[in-house]
């Protein structure tokens, strides 16, 4: 099964295939944010992924288009709720500073 490890959390979890990274963060208890609650809707789901990029579904429009919003976007950026991981083996994501404190905010 693929694992998911965050960045600068000490957190590590192994999921199905097919699971989206915010859907791993919930089962392992991550700081990750999600306003709209995964509908493709906000930015607060942004991570940032260091590893295992290739292992994820591809990018659409309408996460492009709400990426386009978020802040401090880089070349490793997605959106929690959209990327799904397709295919067996390591991802290392880090939970962008937006989403820490939308989380924060949700959960005082
Ligand atoms: S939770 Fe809103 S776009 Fe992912």
């Amino acid at each position: 099964m693929p694992v998911v490890r965050y960045r600068n959390m000490g957190l590590e979890i192994e999921v199905p295939v097919g699971t989206s990274i915010l859907e791993a963060s919930r089962k392992v208890g991550a700081k990750h944010g999600s306003a709209c609650g995964g509908v493709c809707a906000c930015s607060t789901c942004h991570v940032y992924v260091h590893q295992g990029l290739e292992l994820l579904s591809e990018m659409q429009d309408d996460e492009d288009d709400i990426l386009d919003k978020a802040f401090d976007v880089k070349r490793s950026s997605r959106l929690g709720c959209q990327a799904k991981i397709l295919k067996d083996g390591f991802v290392e994501v880090e939970i962008s500073e937006e989403s820490l404190r939308t989380w924060e905010d949700e959960h005082g």
